[in-house]
């Protein structure tokens, strides 16, 4: 049966490079696994207040994320953390609390940086808040991309080599801990 993963970016700069990864690692999932990005770009900042008149956006991100069985986050480091952007998302779907969209889905982090750290401080916050989600992460392997811009040729094609065979092992890691249930 074919499981869906919600592709969520850290960073949705159209020629950035998490969109790049996001997209290459989508292609590399295997054939009962379908990654779909769900857009968390447009959600109103995270405020209680806002509850009673739920936005739109937050309506639709909350439905859409009810509607996948697991999570792939793919996220840049910004000031050695996650970009608010995320954070706003993971804050919108885990309110109200007993209706959270996280709790039990199945996880896998891929962070990257264009230097030398791979997001490690970001892949590191955010496996702290999915911790609190009650969110399985995967283990291993775990995913640092350090120089980003080596990965992919001119085409935005991964190249082929140790990194892109590393990423196709994640994705069938991660196709087996969704079929585990996490
Ligand atoms: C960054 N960047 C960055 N990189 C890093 O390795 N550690 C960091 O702490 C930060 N901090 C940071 C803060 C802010 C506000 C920005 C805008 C950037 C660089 C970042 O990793 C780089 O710009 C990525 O390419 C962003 O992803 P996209 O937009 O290319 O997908």
């Amino acid at each position: 049966m074919t499981k869906t993963a919600a592709l969520l970016l850290g960073s949705t700069r159209a020629s950035g490079w998490t969109r790049k990864l996001g997209r290459a690692l989508a292609l590399l999932a295997p054939p009962d696994l379908e990654v779909r990005e769900i857009v968390v770009a447009d959600l109103p900042l995270y405020h209680e207040e806002l509850e009673p008149r739920e936005p739109p956006e937050w309506a639709r991100f909350r439905a859409e994320m009810r509607a996948v069985d697991a999570l792939l986050f793919v996220t840049p480091e910004y000031n050695r953390s996650i970009p608010a952007m995320l954070k706003n998302a993971i804050d919108i779907g885990s309110s109200p609390e007993e209706h959270s969209v996280w709790s039990g889905k199945p996880a896998a982090v891929a962070s990257f940086s264009p230097g030398m750290l791979g997001g490690f401080g970001a892949n590191h916050h955010l496996r702290q808040a999915l911790v609190f989600l009650d969110v399985p992460v995967l283990q291993q392997p775990e995913i640092y991309l350090s120089q980003i811009d080596r990965l992919f040729d001119e085409e935005e094609r991964l190249r082929d080599g140790p990194g892109k065979e590393l990423l196709v092992t994640f994705m069938q890691a991660f196709d087996s801990w969704i079929a585990l249930g996490g």
